[in-house]
Formats: structure tokens, sequence, C-alpha cells
């Protein structure tokens, strides 16, 4: 541990008694001090216990850690992925009149190409020049999981009021209910399914495949003809027998959870069209050239991640949990725990040593205001103390219910004001005298209505959840992701911990079909043989 890690729990430890409000007391202006902007988001970070001496510690941490050289590593494609010796260039997919060279390629050329294509595909499914067998597409049922599903299933309900497209559906579940249900009521003849996984063999994504495969047969002549498959393995796409008219590719280079930024967001273009998805990708393409070249100090991805170092490896904070004020950011959380979890949750630095400080939090939560009448409670007066990151527009895209975004954000606001400031036992009494209460119920109730405040909260803020604030939204956490990495000394493109799981269910598997399966422990025999017996 270096000398600033160090540096940064001293400062931490010397913070005992202090409050948050103290540090707005002692300076009047931490409020704008601690408010960073880039291009129409603002930043505000000043509820927390991060003073100018942690800023400066966790500024020289990341320049310790050789973020800003990382960084330019990724974006000109060098390998930086190495465990799996890959580039990581899913930025490459957002900046389509760049020039990015892996092993002594342009690769742009090849990722214009392809989006160029989705775009044609998408606006002829979109005027009905492309149908299905009973005419224009209606309904298009997206097949994937992990990042196959979470960046198009958020970005298309985030952007819903742009949706003006055939409706889009998500089957992730290799639990028969999911496709079952979404295929209920639908006209296979006017159905288009998308088939996507960038390996092109996850069992989940391949079990459904064949199932919507069956299902569109009963009734339609041609069935692979209403399929579309995208991957970055183009050749296992044939095996399936979709046309390569209808595949769209992309190099290894893009990851599963940063891939909805290409072919993987076909099911989100159709939905809003090329023009609102390159709107999504111009945001994703302005946050990264925030990124690229604004100084640490006012880089707001470097910002988040910092808040997220001090809060998490400094304070122990195991979780946190995002709050986006926002309904239609419902699925923002689950997105964002397969990009910040899989990505950081790692024991082992990229030189193979154990990590000598903790791997990434837990990432976790729900829209306001639905989860202040449900886990609320134990983040105002918990043992724990949860950092929450609220994300708040200013506008709704309801002018005619523009009292309820008032409410809304109010309560946003309410909430990280509550979270710091708590109310202490005289407040608590005061309020109970006010109320009539007498001194021996008083007395009883006083400490169970006290808050401990001094929690703290940032707040992310933008004008309104446009494709083009969403893209600049999801590139900040990617880059926040990134930028946590770096200081840890992880490497956050690689996902080995999803393997062992997925090994041993192949193997459990023969089990539950009553066949020979060596080497499982008492306890999963146990419930292989009870679930055998159940089922009967
Ligand atoms: O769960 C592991 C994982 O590999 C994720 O990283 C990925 O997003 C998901 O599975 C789906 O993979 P694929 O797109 O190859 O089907």
């Amino acid at each position: 541990m270096s000398d600033i890690w160090k540096s940064l729990k001293a400062c931490r430890a010397a913070q005992a008694d202090t409050r948050i409000e103290a540090l707005f007391a002692a300076d009047p202006d931490r409020a704008t001090g601690f408010t960073t902007r880039a291009d129409g988001l603002v930043f505000d970070w000043s509820k927390t216990m991060i003073d100018t001496a942690a800023r400066d510690l966790l500024l020289d941490l990341a320049r310790e850690a050789g973020v800003e050289a990382r960084r330019e590593a990724m974006f000109a494609g060098e390998k930086i992925n190495e465990t799996e010796g890959r580039a990581v260039l899913h930025t490459a997919l957002r900046n389509l009149d760049g020039s990015v060279v892996v092993d002594g390629q342009d690769v742009m050329s090849e990722v214009r190409a392809i989006h160029e294509r989705m775009s044609d595909f998408a606006r002829s499914v979109r005027d009905g020049r492309f149908a299905g067998a009973g005419g224009a597409i209606t309904d298009v049922v997206n097949i994937g999981i992990g990042g196959s599903d979470l960046g198009p299933a958020m970005a298309a309900l985030a952007l819903a009021p742009y949706h003006d497209g055939p409706r889009t559906h998500f089957v992730s579940n290799v639990d028969g209910a999911d496709i079952a249900d979404t295929l209920k009521g639908l006209d296979a003849g006017t159905t288009l399914v998308i088939v996507a996984s960038k390996t092109f063999t996850t069992i989940e994504t391949m079990t459904n495949a064949q199932t919507a495969r069956d299902w569109m047969a009963a009734s339609v002549a041609d069935p692979a003809a209403q399929f579309v498959a995208l991957s970055s393995d183009v050749g296992k796409t044939g095996d399936f027998g979709i046309d390569q008219t209808r595949v769209f590719g992309f190099e290894d280079w893009v990851g599963g959870r940063y891939s909805v930024w290409g072919p993987i967001g076909l099911s989100l273009m159709l939905a809003v069209g090329p023009e609102a998805f390159d709107r999504f990708l111009a945001g994703a393409a302005s946050m990264d050239s925030h990124f690229r070249s604004a100084p640490l100090a006012e880089n707001l991805p470097v910002l988040l991640a910092l808040t997220g170092i001090w809060h998490h490896q400094i304070c122990g904070y195991p979780t946190r949990a995002v709050l986006p004020y926002d309904n239609r950011l419902m699925r923002l959380p689950a997105y964002l725990q397969q990009l910040e979890m899989e990505s950081n949750g790692k024991r082992v630095a990229m030189d193979g040593r154990d990590l000598r400080v903790a791997s990434g939090p837990v990432v976790w939560g729900e829209p306001g205001t639905n989860g202040q009448h449900a886990f609320y409670q134990l983040i105002h007066q918990g043992t724990m103390p949860v950092p929450c990151e609220f994300i708040l527009a200013a506008r709704g895209h309801e002018p005619d219910l523009a009292h309820h975004h008032i409410l809304l954000a109010a309560n946003c606001l309410a909430q990280s004001e509550a979270l710091m400031r708590g109310r202490s036992l005289n407040e608590a009494r005061a309020l109970m005298r006010a109320k009539g209460l007498e001194a021996p119920e008083m007395d009883r109730q006083a400490r169970h209505r006290v808050f401990p405040g001094n929690r703290p909260s940032t707040t992310l803020l933008i004008d309104q959840l446009t494709p083009f604030a969403l893209g600049q939204i999801l590139a900040l956490y990617e880059h926040r992701v990134f930028v946590e990495g770096v200081i840890l000394g992880i490497n956050s493109f690689d996902q080995w911990g999803v393997e062992l799981g997925k090994e041993l269910a192949l193997k459990v598997e023969p089990l539950l079909k009553g066949e020979a399966s060596a080497g499982h422990d008492a306890s999963t025999l146990q419930l292989a043989s009870l679930i055998r017996a159940l089922r009967g």
C-alpha cells in the first residue's frame, strides 16, 4: 500500500468526529467548489466527507496509479485487457469519425460499415420494407443475457418517449417462464427475433433462441427469415441458419457489458430509430472526449470514481446505492450492477498478486421515490452507512404533469439533505412535544426517532433524459469503472469469475435427468435427488 493510501486512511481517521455539515460551515463555497460540470451534466459531490485535503490526496492517487497514461492507452487501442490479450475499444463504436488502429489496421471502416448496415436494416423494418410472413414487423424480441440484454433493455425503457418503432421485448432468463410470458400474445408472422450473443455459445441465449425458432416454425414457413444475429463469432451464426445479410458482427475488443453502442444496440435502434440512436452515441462520444481531455481535477468520471474509492476503500462502506429519481431509469441499477461488479469484483491485481485493498463494492438500487417506501429506512437509520448516488433530470417528458416532476425532484433533494442532516435527540423530542406527547411516552420513543445523519450522497443532475444525456450518463459510469479499476490495479475487462458456475451447471444437469455425474458434494446430490423425486 503506497503512502498516498496510508495518508488517505489517516485523513479519514482524523475526521472521526467531523460532520459533513461542518465542512459546509467552514467553507461557504463548498457547494460550488465540490460541484463539477461537463457538457450540461452537473455532478454535486459536496455532501460527502471529502474535504480539500482528501480531494487532493485522491487526485494524487489517480496520478500515481497512472490513470492518464492508461486512459490514453485504452483510447489508442492498446491491449489493456491483458488477461485476454485484447484491446478495449467500445469508445470506437461511438466515435464514428475517428480513427483507431489495432494490430496495424484501422478498425473504423468496419465499425462504420456495420453501423450503416444496422441503420439501413432498422429503417427497412421501421418503414415496412422488411416484413414478416404476416406483414410489417410489430414486435421485436431480443434474446440475450448479461451485456447482450441489460444495455438495450435498460436504454429502451429509458428512452420510451422516443420510442416510435415496433414494440421491443427482452428475453434473458433460461427459466422458460421468461420466453413463455414474452411470446404469449405475439403474432409470429409479424415478430422479428434478434439473437444477441457475443460468443453465440451462451447456454441461456441458445436455449431461448431455439425455443423461439420452434415457436416461429409452428406458424411461419421460413422462420429463419425473421431472425437476426448479433455476435462477434459470425461463423457460429451461420450454423443457426441465419442469413448473413441479417448478421451484424463486432470485434472481440467490445466487452459484453460495454456493447450497447454497436450491434447489441440494434433492438434499441429499431425502437427509437437510427437518428435518435446516433444522438445516444453522440452523448457518449462527448463524455469520451471530456474524459480524455479534462484535467483530473475537473474530470467527471475521475471525480465520480474518486468518490467511489473514498467511500468503499477508504471509509469501508461495503455497498453503494444508485438511486435514479426517474422511473424510466428503472433498469439502470441492474445495468450498473453488471458494469461495476463484473468489471471490478476481482481479488487479484493485474500483476497476479492479491489486492491489498478491497475490490469494487456491491452496487444496488431502485428508482425514487419507490425505494423510499422500501429500503430507505435502513439507509437512514441502519448501522451501516450506504453512500447514495442520486440521479435526477430537471425536466420530465410530461409537460402536463409538471407538478409530478416537482414532487419527484423535491423528494430527491430532500433525501440527500435528510441523509446529511439527520435529526438529533433534541429535535426528535421537540417534535413529539409539539404533537402533545407526554414526558414518559416521549422518553420511550425519542431514540427511535433519531436520524444519525452524516450519511454521504452525490447528485448527478441532467436537464432531461434525452438519448444524448443517456449516452453521457452511461459513458460516465463506464469511465468511472475504468478509473476505479486502474486505481485498484485490476483488469476491469475480463470476467473469469462467472465461469466456474457455468461449467458446474453443465455437470449438474445430468444429475437432474437421473444420469450419472461424478464429483458432487452430498448437499448437491441430495437437492438433485429431491428435485427428481418432486418432479416425479
Ligand atoms: O455472464 C458472463 C457473460 O460473459 C457476460 O460478460 C456477458 O455479457 C454475458 O455473459 C453474455 O455473453 P454473450 O453475449 O457471449 O452471450
